[in-house]
């Protein structure tokens, strides 16, 4: 059985807030946030949530392809901030798109949100034998934020990406490993939308529902521990650095990504970024650089892609496919 990656779709928020924008409402520069993010813009939603943005990329990924809806088997969106905890989004993108024969589900893992949709994806698609299967990261981080706390409010971004993969038999299997490590002991270093139970029979308790973040335990975090997963997944998968043409990490910061490749002898060629365009957008940030990748024909035929995700968790998750 071969697993492909066929095609990639993406929907932002037609709204582009700038860093200059944010310095209007509170005290942050674009030359402290590009210089400490790397962050210029970021798309954030005004009406869109994160079902229309799924759904836009579902129904991109179907049209742009001889499959009707009809025989899609499978879509699992990652992401962190549903519009609804139920309906799942995913269940929500196969009504609408009209996947009848299509089964759904929600995967929330934060930032490594993604690299475990993947996984889930693939190892449903090989152990039922679905044929066509449909990954969406998609993430409306607005509505979290705290729009006061300016050490988290410049960082984030609204956005959803997704790619439509399909098993076919032609013997190989393109989904070559992955590796996922939790440290939820560090947890609360990374909080959002705690939501307080208002039942007649619960205790009130008083806590923050806003994105809280210990940025500093979390760059370090990262740091240590991303390239132990990514050793992981490279001896599982028989493969070495130098074999990986693309190394596509969670965007959250272009400093991360720049001394995890300085640690892991990467060139900045193998490792793309893009968080200048669209800040942190957790679960959607890497089928984002996917499609950019794809969509300026980067991306070539048997290149080895490695991903890696991090993030609320805290969590790490890796994997590797070729094109
Ligand atoms: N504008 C201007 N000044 C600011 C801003 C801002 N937006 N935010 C903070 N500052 C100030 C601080 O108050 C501090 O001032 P002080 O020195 O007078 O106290 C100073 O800038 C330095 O602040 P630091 O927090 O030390 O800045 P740092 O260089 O660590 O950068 C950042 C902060 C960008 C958040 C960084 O720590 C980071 O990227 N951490 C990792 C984030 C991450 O990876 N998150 C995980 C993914 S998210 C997810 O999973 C949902």
């Amino acid at each position: 059985m071969t697993f492909n990656l066929i095609t990639t779709a993406r929907a932002v928020p037609d709204q582009i807030i700038t860093n200059s924008d944010l310095a209007k409402i509170m005290p942050t520069s674009d030359e402290w946030i590009k210089q400490r993010t790397g962050i210029e813009r970021r798309h954030l939603a005004s009406t869109e949530t994160t079902e229309s943005l799924c759904i836009d990329v579902a129904q991109q990924l179907v049209q742009a392809n001889s499959i009707g809806p009809k025989q899609i088997d499978l879509i699992v969106v990652a992401t962190m901030s549903p519009t609804y905890s139920m309906p799942s989004v995913a269940a929500t993108v196969q009504g609408a798109i009209g996947a009848e024969n299509a089964a759904t589900l929600d995967v929330n893992a934060a930032c490594t949100g993604f690299v475990y949709a993947m996984a889930v994806a693939h190892d449903m698609a090989v152990a039922k034998g679905y044929q066509n299967v449909i990954v969406i990261g998609g993430e409306v981080m607005s509505k979290y934020v705290n729009w006061q706390d300016r050490s988290t409010a410049v960082l984030f971004g609204d956005g959803a990406a997704g790619v439509l993969l399909a098993l076919n038999e032609d013997g190989q299997d393109h989904y070559l490993g992955d590796a996922f490590k939790t440290f939820g002991e560090k947890g609360r270093s990374l909080m959002a939308d705690f939501r307080p139970n208002n039942s007649p029979f619960a205790k009130p308790v008083e806590a923050d529902s806003y994105l809280t973040m210990d940025g500093h335990q979390i760059y370090n975090f990262v740091i240590k521990k991303a390239p132990v997963v990514i050793e992981e997944v490279l001896q599982k998968t028989g493969l070495t650095l130098p074999d990986i043409d693309w190394v596509v990490f969670h965007q959250a910061n272009a400093r991360i990504i720049q001394q995890l490749s300085k640690k892991l002898g990467l060139t900045a060629q193998q490792c793309p970024i893009n968080i200048d365009e669209y800040g942190n957008v957790a679960a959607a940030s890497e089928p984002l650089v996917l499609n950019d990748l794809v969509a300026s024909d980067q991306l070539k035929p048997g290149d080895k892609v490695l991903l890696c995700g991090f993030g609320g968790g805290l969590t790490i998750g890796a994997s590797i496919f070729d094109y």
